[in-house]
C-alpha cells in the first residue's frame, strides 16, 4: 500500500491533507506533537498510524519516517508542521525568534532531510512543504514568522535541484490566510492583546482576499496532493493558494 508521512497531521492543513490521501485509498503516517488530538483524529482509522513526534527533537522525525515505511511503500512526505507568533521587527525577542526557526525552519529541515536520505536511495518519492503567501509578500505583525517562510521558500528550490538527479521532487504550496485554529489562536492573542473583536477580524481578513473570502483547508489539501502525486513534471514549484492576494 502506497504511504503518505504527514507532520502537523492533528490539525488544520495537515488533517484535511491525510483525509484527503486516506480518501483515495492511501495508508497515512500521521504525525504531530499533540498525542491527544492525533488520537482523537485518527482512533477509528484503519488506513492510519498515529506517531507522536515533535519535529525540533533532534532524530525524531528520522524515527518517525523509519516507522512510516515500515507501513507499505513510503512514496510522499508532507512537511506542514509549523507555529505562529505575532511580533514586529521592532519587538521580537530572542525566545519568540529561536521558537519559531526551531520549529518552522529547522523542523522543517529535519522533515526535509530525512525524506531526501530516504528517498534518494530508493530513487524515487514526492515531498510537499507548507510554506505560506509570506514567501511571496512580507506583513505587518507577521516579522519572525515571515522570515521562516522565505527560507522555506528558498530551501525548496535547492532541495528541489539537488534531488532531482535522484528522481526525488520537491514542491511547496504558498496559502493566504486559511480557516484552522492556526489563524484563530492569532486571532484570540490579537484580541487579548487589546486588539478588536474576534468575528470583526475575521471579516477584514476575507475582505484582504480578491476571491473575497479566506481558504478552507481542503482547499489547500488538494493543492497539496495534485503536487505530491499529480504533478509528475513539476519540482521546486511554489504553488499559491492565495485567492488571488499576491497577483496585485
Ligand atoms: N492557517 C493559515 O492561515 C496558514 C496559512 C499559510 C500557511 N500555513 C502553514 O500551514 C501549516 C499548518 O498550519 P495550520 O493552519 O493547519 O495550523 P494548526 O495549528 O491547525 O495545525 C498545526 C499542527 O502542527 C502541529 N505542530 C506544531 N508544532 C509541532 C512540532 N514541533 N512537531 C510536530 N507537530 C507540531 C500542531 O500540534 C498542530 O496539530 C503551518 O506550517 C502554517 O505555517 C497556515
Amino acid at each position: 500500500m502506497n504511504v503518505a508521512f504527514i507532520t502537523g497531521a492533528a490539525s488544520g492543513i495537515g488533517l484535511a491533507t491525510a483525509r484527503l490521501f486516506l480518501s483515495r485509498g492511501w495508508r497515512v503516517a500521521a504525525a504531530d506533537v499533540d498525542g491527544g488530538a492525533l488520537d482523537a483524529a485518527f482512533r477509528h482509522e484503519p488506513d492510519a498510524t498515529a506517531i507522536t513526534c515533535d519535529i525540533t527533537r533532534p532524530g525524531a522525525v528520522d524515527e518517525a519516517i523509519a516507522e512510516a515505511a515500515r507501513h507499505g511503500e513510503l512514496l510522499v512526505v508532507v512537511a506542514n508542521a509549523g507555529v505562529h507568533a505575532r511580533n514586529t521587527v521592532l519587538n521580537i525577542t530572542d525566545e519568540a525568534l529561536d521558537r519559531l526557526l526551531d520549529v518552522n525552519v529547522r523542523g522543517t529541515v529535519r522533515t526535509v532531510r530525512a525524506a531526501a536520505r530516504t528517498f534518494a536511495a530508493a530513487g524515487r518519492g514526492s515531498i510537499v512543504i507548507t510554506a505560506s503567501d509570506q514567501a511571496f509578500i512580507g506583513k505587518p505583525g507577521n516579522f519572525g514568522y515571515g522570515l521562516t517562510k522565505g527560507a522555506i521558500a528558498q530551501l525548496t528550490r535547492t532541495a528541489a535541484l539537488e534531488l532531482a538527479p535522484a528522481g526525488v521532487r520537491v514542491n511547496a504550496v504558498c496559502p493566504g490566510t486559511v480557516d484552522t485554529p492556526f489563524v484563530d489562536r492569532i486571532f484570540a492573542d490579537a484580541h487579548a492583546a487589546g486588539g478588536g473583536d474576534v468575528d470583526t477580524m475575521w471579516a477584514e481578513e476575507r475582505s484582504l482576499f480578491p476571491l473575497g473570502r479566506t481558504c478552507r483547508p481542503e482547499e489547500v489539501a488538494e493543492a497539496i496532493y495534485f503536487l505530491a502525486v499529480q504533478a509528475t513534471f513539476s519540482t521546486g514549484a511554489l504553488l499559491k493558494i492565495d485567492g488571488g492576494l499576491t497577483a496585485g
